[in-house]
Parts: C-alpha cells; sequence; structure tokens
C-alpha cells in the first residue's frame, strides 16, 4: 500500500500538477469577481420576499385596530352589498348568498327530520332596501336614530346586504316571528343546539351594548368570503 501511494504521487506530471493549481485560482477568481452581482441578487429577491410578507410595525396595528372599532356606527360594522351574480332565490322573497344556500336548505331539511318546521323571515336585503327600513320605520315610530340602531342596521351596515345572513322563524309559532320569544319556540331551541353543525352562528346575543338581542338573527361563516366579511365583527377588541 505504502508503495502504491508514493509511485501515484510521482504519476502525476509537474506540469499537470500547476495546470491544476491554476485552475483552482481562476474559479477563486471567478468567485471574487460574481460575488457581488450574486449578493445584489440575493437582496433583491429577499426585499420582494419581505415586501410581499408585509411586515406591519406594532404602531400601525393599534391604529387598524381603533380605525375598525371607530368604523362601527351606532354599534354596527360596515357591509358591502353582495353583487346580483353572487346572490341565488331559494323562495319568493328570499334570496340569499350561493356560499351559503346549500348549508341554509340542508339546515331545513335536518329540523324537519326532527319535527322542527323552520321558516325563512328575510334573506338578502340591498342596501336601498336598508335605507327604507331604517329611516321610514324610524320615522313612523317616532324614534330616534340610536333607538332605531337597536333593532335595524343603517344602510350600509346591515348584515343582510352581505346575503350571509337569514332571519328565522317557527312555522308553527308564527305569532313570535321577530319577536324575542322566539327564544321560546322548539326552533330555537333546535337551532341553539344543531345551527353550528351548518354553519350557522347567532350574530346579536344578549350581551350586545348597542343591538337589541335577535334570536331569530343568525348569519353564515361556511366559507372563505363569509369569514372574511365577518372577521371584524368576530374580532374581539
Ligand atoms: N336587524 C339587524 C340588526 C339588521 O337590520 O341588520
Ligand atoms: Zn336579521
Amino acid at each position: 500500500m505504502e508503495l502504491n501511494k508514493d509511485i501515484d504521487q510521482f504519476d502525476i506530471p509537474l506540469a499537470k500538477r500547476t495546470y491544476l493549481n491554476n485552475q483552482n485560482s481562476t474559479l477563486l477568481r471567478k468567485l471574487l469577481i460574481f460575488s457581488p452581482i450574486l449578493l445584489l441578487i440575493f437582496s433583491v429577491a429577499a426585499l420582494r420576499f419581505i415586501r410581499n410578507v408585509e411586515l406591519i410595525p406594532l404602531n400601525n396595528l393599534k391604529f387598524q385596530v381603533e380605525r375598525n372599532h371607530n368604523a362601527r356606527i351606532l354599534g354596527h360594522l360596515p357591509y358591502n352589498e353582495t353583487p346580483k351574480e353572487k346572490l341565488v332565490l331559494i323562495e319568493p322573497n328570499i334570496e340569499v348568498h350561493m356560499d351559503m344556500r346549500n348549508s341554509l336548505l340542508k339546515m331545513r331539511e335536518e329540523a324537519k327530520k326532527d319535527g322542527i318546521y323552520l321558516v325563512f323571515l328575510s334573506g338578502f336585503r340591498s342596501i336601498n332596501l336598508q335605507n327604507d327600513i331604517f329611516y321610514s320605520l324610524k320615522s313612523i315610530r317616532n324614534q330616534e336614530a340610536a333607538e332605531r340602531a337597536r333593532v335595524s342596521a343603517p344602510p350600509g351596515y346591515s348584515e343582510h346586504s352581505t346575503g350571509f345572513a337569514i332571519d328565522i322563524g317557527d312555522a308553527t309559532r308564527r305569532e313570535t316571528d321577530f319577536e324575542t320569544d322566539f327564544e321560546n319556540t322548539e326552533a330555537f331551541k333546535w337551532l341553539i343546539k344543531n345551527a353550528a353543525k351548518f354553519h350557522f352562528k347567532l350574530s346579536f346575543n344578549k350581551d350586545n351594548k348597542y343591538i337589541d338581542y335577535e334570536p331569530w338573527h343568525w348569519r353564515y361563516e361556511g366559507s372563505i368570503e363569509a369569514l372574511k366579511v365577518f372577521e371584524s365583527s368576530n374580532r374581539k377588541l
């Protein structure tokens, strides 16, 4: 073995050994020349990545939360009107967002199997209709805006304009439609137990400071679009 090693060393001609050394130093030189360019490419890529990640400084975050809080009017958050092409008619006078159609109908079917008869009272409402409801009823009832806003959202501030809200009644207890007494119906008890399975959530609880308790008003949170729409509302301030 020892002998072979010695022979190997002498096997490489001197000229070739020098050539190999030259090759290494050329590579090193090339690397030195190109390193600033490589550094530049890396920095640009890193900057682009950071820009995409959008780092929000802490003081801006606080500002955003306050701005959302201030966006409320009389306790209601602003909502855009869902475009017509995203709405579907599920029965006469009841249009809802296409994302929630199947889940809503399935919920009614499942309730029926348990002997509970849900009735849909109000689905999508345009901002124009909400305008009529808010201003005409307010004046008919001789109520101030803050008083009216306890039971009805100002135009542009109703969950109904998103198509993701539905008012539900009990078909066997129609006298409780839009009444707090709806909470004593079998339909409401069934909803409290089962609505979450179908991605529905009660919007206005008893603990809301500004808006009256509405046991009949449910909103859908079963799609990414719906979750985005209600993100601010679900965020604890
Ligand atoms: N009744 C609820 C608050 C609305 O008008 O959207
Ligand atoms: Zn409602």
